[in-house]
């Protein structure tokens, strides 16, 4: 595969923990932590293989509707991957921010993602972008206010303006977007930066999916042909 084919930013919307759980006669949360411990295998091999920016959606605004156990069971799953898997990522030189509002997350929750950008915030060989408690919506109302209390006339707004105000803006537009689990929809899953994206829905369960899944991907999205609407 030549350099320029591989995606530069890979977006990762894990559907199917629970499904996969029930499957296996497990208890439906026990699907989120096989899930973490897939994005931690799959995004490492991502990494390693050039793409520069995975985006994983770990818990949307949305989720807040869950039962209370679950909820709960995701904030703690945080806690649980910083300890577990910040050393890892750490040492292959990856960094990692958390796109999303604070609004209702736990101090600790809070505390965990804050140590984890600071420690890895110098590291260069990728960047991994946690989305919790992220709404695309939410992510552009966030960018309006931005831009609204910086004082910007409207008519300096403009698309690269909008894009200036997003969460963490170095992330780059989404090239190639996979949804595990068979369900055909992005969910505002990086509403603003996915316009363009490739959308690619693989029918097995977040917790099954791959190395070679992945390298799947790649291939398909290096043998489709991005025209940009020229
Ligand atoms: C969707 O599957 C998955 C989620 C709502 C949570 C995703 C979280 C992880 C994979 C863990 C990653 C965690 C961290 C801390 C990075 P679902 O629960 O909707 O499953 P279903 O569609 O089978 O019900």
């Amino acid at each position: 595969m030549s350099e320029t084919t591989v995606p530069i930013h890979v977006g990762l919307i894990m559907d199917g923990n629970r499904r996969w759980a029930k499957e296996q006669g497990l208890l439906a949360l026990a699907g989120h932590e096989k899930g973490m411990q897939t994005l931690v295998d799959v995004s490492l091999h991502g990494f390693e293989n050039g793409v520069q920016y995975i985006s994983a959606y770990a818990f949307s605004t949305e989720n807040w509707s869950r039962t209370q156990e679950e909820v709960s069971y995701l904030m703690g799953l945080i806690l649980k991957g910083v300890e577990r898997y910040l050393d890892i990522f750490h040492e292959a030189g990856i960094k990692i921010v958390f796109l999303g509002s604070r609004e209702g997350v736990s101090e600790p929750v809070i505390k965990a993602a804050e140590k984890t950008e600071e420690r890895t915030k110098n590291n260069t060989n990728g960047t991994l972008a946690i989305c919790f408690n992220y709404g695309g919506k939410e992510e552009i109302v966030h960018a309006v206010k931005q831009i609204m209390e910086q004082g910007v006339k409207p008519e300096e707004v403009t698309a690269d303006v909008i894009a200036g105000a997003l969460y963490y803006p170095e992330v780059p537009p989404v090239d190639l977007l996979i949804r595990t689990s068979g369900e055909q929809r992005t969910s505002g899953f990086m509403l603003y930066r996915s316009d363009y994206a490739e959308l690619l829905f693989i029918r097995k369960h977040w917790p099954d999916m791959n190395k070679e899944d992945f390298n799947n991907a790649l291939a398909e999205y290096a043998a489709r042909k991005r025209r940009f609407g020229k």
